[in-house]
Order: structure tokens, then C-alpha cells, then sequence
């Protein structure tokens, strides 16, 4: 079968297709046909060697690509009762750095990592909601229910951002969201109470939310500039591993996605705006990086893996 791996890091021409071994799954773990998959902001820092320099990814002598997955079942390892051949899955790969991940034909994951796909659900558009999804609602669960009566959200045109939203709008938070002003009707439509441009300071969010908001879900990674806006003893969630420091009582936390099923399955179901911007054939994957890494893409890049 073929695979998207790297054996050296660098520019999108160290991407490669290779012929590798399809491999069987485990006890616990389920093997998918893949169907589509995600090409997202981690996998140009994987291919880069960004990741492996973060200390986040062990380097190997070869590392696949891809988190997010959409596919059909085609066998299980011992002890999957969840799971059965020819079901539609969604699910996520995890572990930094594995050789095979889920830009390939076949991929393996932990069955406590996938989510059957709901009736009539389109499986390229869901391929775009595993990792960033996940991140979103992740993100927001490090802000105290408590505390969040107004939520930022930077980057909120993009795939965490977007999300993130959604699904804070929907907590009935009031969210103000920063967003470049040709997405200002975007974010209104993904529920945002107010659209604050990419140029503003934080005296523009504070001039709709007096005193602060009480929490930041910074998915542009826009650091103090971001946690300006926060009130005093108000919270800030960061994406990257190198946020601001804890000024003025300000709880810091940072996001690291993980695996969960369970969650997975709720967020299929929700009815999340999901986002395509473009499908390509998996061998086509330089391309994708290319186009991710120009920026101003709307929606996730999807690699079909043709068979
Ligand atoms: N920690 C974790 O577990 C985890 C998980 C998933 C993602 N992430 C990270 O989260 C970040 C966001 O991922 P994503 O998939 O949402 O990326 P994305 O889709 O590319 O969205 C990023 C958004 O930020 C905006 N932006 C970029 N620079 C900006 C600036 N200087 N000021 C204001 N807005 C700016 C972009 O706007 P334009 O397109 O207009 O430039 C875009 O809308 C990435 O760094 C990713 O690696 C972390």
C-alpha cells in the first residue's frame, strides 16, 4: 500500500509516496481503509522538523503524516467490540512522529480513538473535524464553566478557531472573535457576538467587554497581545507550547490534543460547520502543503487516498 513519509525534514519536495507493508492491527486497534485525510498546520511542522526541534516528536529514520482520518473498517485486532468490518469511522492518529500515520491507503489506530461516522454524514467534510475539533473543545474545557460568560477567540476564521466558535457560542457564551474583515461575516454566522479585526489591540476588545473577557482561546498564537484583553484572574488557553506568562492572576493553560472517541462521536453529531477548501489525490500531497503554507486557505485541504 502506499503511505505519505518523510526520512528527512525540510521543504515540501522531502514529502514522498512509498510502498510500504499494510499493516495488521493489534490487539485493540482497528485498521482503516482510508477514505480522506486532513492536511493540517501540524503536518507542515512535522515535515519541517519544527516539531522534532519543539521536542515534541522523536525523530525517526521514517515518520508518516496525517491526524485526521475518514474511512471504512476493514479489519479489527483482539478485543474491539466497538468496531466492525466495512463501518464508516472517523478518528484521529495521535502520537507525533508514528511511521505510518493517516495519510496513506490504510491506517491503524486505537479503537478508543475513533467514532463511527453518522448516516449520510459526507466522509471528506468530516475528514476536516478529528484534530480541530477535538483541540476546540479540548481548549475549552480548560476554562472554568464558571468563567466564561465572555470568550476571545483569535484566529477564529481558522479550523481551530472556528470551532472553537461554534462551540463556545453554543455554551451560551457571548464570544467576540478576531478575524481578518473579509471572514467578519463568517464569524458571525459561526455564532460570534462581535468580529474584532486582526489589526485591533486589545483596548478594541475591551471596549465591548469592559474590564476584560474572561477567557482567551488563542488560536493564532497571538501570546500577550491576546491575554491583554483577559481580566484580571480570567483565564487564557494557548495552542503552541510557549504561552505568556501568568500575569495579573491570569490562569495559563495550554492545549495538547489527545485521542477521544467518545468526544469524537458528540462532536459528529453536533452538527458543526465543517470545511473543505480544496480535495486532491493523496500523491498530490506536496502540492497541499504548498497551497496550506502560502495561507489565506479557507477550510481544510483533503487528500482522497485513490484505490
Ligand atoms: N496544541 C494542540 O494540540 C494543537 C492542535 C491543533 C492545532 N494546533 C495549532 O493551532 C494553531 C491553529 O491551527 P489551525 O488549524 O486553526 O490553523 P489555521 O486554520 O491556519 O488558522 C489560523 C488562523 O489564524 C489567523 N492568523 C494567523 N496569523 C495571525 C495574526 N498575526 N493575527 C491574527 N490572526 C492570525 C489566520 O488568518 P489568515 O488565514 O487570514 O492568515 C487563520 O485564520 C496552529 O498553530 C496549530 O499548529 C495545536
Amino acid at each position: 500500500m502506499r503511505a505519505v513519509i518523510i526520512r528527512s525534514f525540510g521543504g515540501p519536495e522531502v514529502l514522498e509516496i512509498a510502498e510500504v507493508p499494510t499493516p495488521s492491527p493489534g490487539p485493540g486497534e482497528i485498521r482503516v481503509r482510508v477514505t480522506a485525510a486532513a492536511v493540517n498546520p501540524v503536518d507542515l511542522q512535522t515535515r519541517s522538523g519544527a516539531l522534532a526541534r519543539a521536542g515534541i516528536m522523536a525523530p525517526r529514520a521514517v515518520t508518516g503524516l496525517g491526524w485526521d482520518v475518514s474511512g471504512v473498517v476493514d479489519a479489527v485486532g483482539a478485543g474491539v467490540t466497538a468496531f466492525g468490518p466495512g463501518e464508516r469511522v472517523i478518528g484521529l492518529s495521535d502520537r507525533p512522529g508514528l511511521s505510518l500515520k493517516t495519510q496513506a491507503e490504510f491506517v491503524l489506530l486505537e479503537a478508543t480513538a475513533a467514532a463511527h461516522l453518522p448516516g449520510g454524514a459526507d466522509p471528506v467534510a468530516a475528514a476536516t473535524l478529528p484534530l480541530n475539533a477535538l483541540t476546540a473543545a479540548q481548549a475549552l474545557d480548560l476554562v472554568p464553566a464558571a468563567a466564561r460568560a465572555t470568550i476571545l477567540v483569535t484566529g477564529a476564521a481558522g479550523a481551530v478557531g472556528g470551532y472553537a466558535v461554534e462551540l463556545a457560542a453554543r455554551t451560551g457564551a457571548r464570544v467576540v472573535a478576531v478575524a481578518a474583515e473579509r471572514d467578519a461575516a463568517l464569524v458571525r454566522a459561526l455564532g460570534a457576538a462581535h468580529h474584532v479585526p486582526r489589526t485591533a489591540a486589545a483596548e478594541a476588545v475591551r471596549a465591548l467587554v469592559p474590564g476584560g473577557v474572561d477567557a482567551v482561546i488563542d488560536a493564532a498564537n497571538l501570546g500577550i497581545r491576546a491575554m491583554d484583553a483577559v481580566r484580571g484572574g480570567g483565564t487564557y488557553v494557548g495552542v503552541l507550547g510557549s504561552p505568556p506568562p501568568p500575569l495579573r492572576g491570569i490562569r495559563v493553560a495550554n492545549v495538547w490534543i489527545r485521542a477521544d472517541g467518545e468526544r469524537l462521536a458528540s462532536l459528529a453529531a453536533a452538527g458543526l460547520t465543517l470545511r473543505v477548501a480544496g480535495t486532491l489525490p493523496l500523491p498530490h500531497v506536496a502540492e497541499a502543503h504548498r497551497r496550506l503554507e502560502a495561507g489565506g486557505l479557507r477550510g481544510r485541504l483533503v487528500l482522497l487516498a485513490e484505490q
